[in-house]
């Protein structure tokens, strides 16, 4: 049994995922084009909403363009490519200067913008608005994009696989990209949105780990579906992990910024009482890049059999803790640590995807018609390790340069043809839905403890086996039953693991966040982990 056929396509260009990226690809679209934006649950469920310290960019007369480049250089260990470091940083200024036009009220200081430090920058170059950045250019960004009669925003759509010459009524296996099979939450019904071009800006992939910053739809699913129709994926096994994430056993992912750090913020051994980070990297002690202080937080809590680290800003004045951290200081209020008198217990946690499908630097990726932005791409910009804030940014100047390619080579993209429905013929809902929440949290409990911060050779062959064995499970619940969003998540967060651990085993290094006890030594040559399907 199938669905009716096809209607023709109404938008130009579909954008799946409402976040920095793909909002943002969207407005500039929408100057020309007509544009559908499809997001998994509700508009504000990805990680942008979420973010807390700010946006990389060079804006003060004693910082530069060749610091920034540097520092992010750095920070990626030299995995990074020059010429998109090069191009993010350099469209930076633009970047902040059109959400200020947008409404974003960003911190000032008298008449310039205020500018917070983190981690890894020479500079005090971070625009915020409080600790709640993410929020206020979430707003900003969907209000533009509701006002704009080019645009379609479509939420509790969950995207399943792309349309590929494959799914043609008249087959031609080509691997071009004509758009999306989407599942309609409310409805169950599964459509084909079809355009002539597709742009991915799913996000990350957080939640392939039990610990996690991200929310949870952050579930590798763009990254999936372009690896399942064809395209390479690059650097997986770069994951992220913050090292400050609140310890509490009720509240598992609130992030306390490394803007805490960034303003005065001590990291303290519960059992010494005493500042760790001068054994570990004793010139820039709390503010070096993450991968280093994020290994020394994991290190003591090992040594010390420790729960966690305090994290601790108490010896600053009240009044400038509330007014540098007015959520955070309420957030934990509300939990009873007041983070103006006492230390915060902190631990590592999963907080970012470097990895991702490979792009270039208009945002093409592999397959034709296919672009992709965001945290679910690997653009060359962070290499082994991601520079803090510099992700929002990375949206904001792909989200542009996907927009500026598809416009400029507009009368080169075809109209799609007809393509065949989404088949209907599993009409079964799952009658175990513990199926999916065992592997879930199996999948996501070792790779915690396989993949995680340190690694090892045997530990990640160990992840592989279990992965091997469960994608038989998976895929056969997947033939059977009726899709659900929860079965879709369930079956792109076991692929995306088996990228990141394949990944893994094949750097025979330690660089940046891949950190193996059986490669320790960085190699001269910097080379990309990619992945071809
Ligand atoms: P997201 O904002 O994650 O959006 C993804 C979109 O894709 C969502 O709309 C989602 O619904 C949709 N989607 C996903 N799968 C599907 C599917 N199958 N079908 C349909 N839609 C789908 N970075 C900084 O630069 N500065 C910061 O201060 C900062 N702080 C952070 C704090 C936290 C707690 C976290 C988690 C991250 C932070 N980051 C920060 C990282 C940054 O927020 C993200 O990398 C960035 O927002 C990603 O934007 P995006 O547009 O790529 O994806
Ligand atoms: C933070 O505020 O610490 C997060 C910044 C980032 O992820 O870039």
């Amino acid at each position: 049994m199938t669905t009716d056929s096809v209607a023709a396509p109404a938008y130009d260009v579909i954008v799946v995922g409402s976040g920095a990226a793909g909002l943002t690809a969207a407005l500039a679209l929408a100057e020309k084009l007509k544009v559908l934006v499809l997001a998994k649950g509700s508009l504000t469920g990805g990680s942008t909403a979420w973010a807390q310290g700010g946006i990389a960019a060079v804006l003060d007369a004693g910082d530069t363009f060749e610091e920034h480049v540097r520092d992010t250089m750095i920070a990626g260990a030299g995995l990074n490519r020059g010429e998109t470091v090069e191009f993010v940083i350099e469209r930076a200024p633009h970047a902040i200067e059109r959400l200020i036009e947008l409404g974003v009220p960003f911190n000032m200081e008298g008449n310039a913008l205020h500018l917070t430090r983190e981690g890894g920058h020479s500079h005090r170059r971070i625009v915020h608005v409080a600790d709640a950045t993410g929020w206020a250019v979430q707003s900003a960004l969907l209000k533009a994009a509701e006002d704009n009669p080019n645009i379609t925003l479509l939420p509790g759509q969950s995207c399943i696989d792309l349309i590929t010459g494959r799914h043609e009524l008249r087959y031609s296996g080509s691997g071009r990209v004509w758009g999306v099979y989407a599942l309609d939450e409310k409805t169950g019904r599964v459509e084909a949105h079809t355009a002539r071009a597709t742009i991915l800006a799913t996000g990350g992939a957080g939640r392939v780990y039990q610990f996690s910053t991200a929310p949870s739809g952050a579930t590798g699913d763009g990254i999936a579906m372009a690896w399942r129709a064809g395209a390479r994926v690059s650097n997986m096994e770069m994951m992220q992990f913050h090292p400050t994430c609140l310890y509490n056993l009720d509240v598992k992912n609130f992030l306390i910024t490394e803007a805490v750090r960034g303003e005065g913020g001590r990291l303290i051994n519960p059992r010494t009482g005493k500042r760790f980070m001068e054994y570990y990297d004793p010139e820039r002690l709390e503010l070096a890049p993450r991968d280093i202080v994020a290994r020394a937080i994991d290190s003591e809590i090992k040594r010390f059999g420790l729960d966690y680290v305090h994290l601790d800003i108490s010896h600053q004045p009240e009044a400038f803790v509330k007014e540098h951290f007015p959520n955070i200081y309420e957030k934990l209020l509300g939990l009873g640590i007041d983070m103006t008198r006492e230390p915060i217990p902190v631990v590592p946690a999963q907080h970012y995807t470097c990895g991702g499908i490979l792009i270039d630097l208009d945002g093409k990726t592999d397959l034709p018609g296919l672009y992709a932005a965001g945290e679910c791409t690997e653009s060359g910009l962070h290499g082994a390790n991601r520079l803090a804030s510099n992700s929002l940014l990375e949206c904001f100047v792909f989200g542009e340069s996907c927009a500026a390619h598809i416009l400029d080579h507009w009368d080169a993209f075809d109209a799609p043809p007809p393509v065949r429905p989404w088949d209907e013929s599993r009409v079964t809902d799952s009658d175990e839905e513990v199926v999916i929440k065992q592997n879930w949290t199996e999948i996501r409990r070792f790779m915690w403890n396989y993949v995680g911060i340190v690694r090892t050779t045997k530990r990640l062959e160990r992840a592989m086996h279990r992965i091997q064995m469960l994608n038989g499970e998976v895929e056969e619940y997947y033939r059977h039953f009726r899709v659900a969003t929860d079965l879709i998540e369930l079956r792109n967060l076991l692929q995306t693991a088996e990228l990141i651990v394949r990944s893994a085993l094949h750097r025979h290094e330690s660089r940046g966040l891949h950190f193996t006890l059986d490669y320790p030594v960085t190699k001269e040559a910097p080379h990309d982990t990619v992945l071809v399907p």
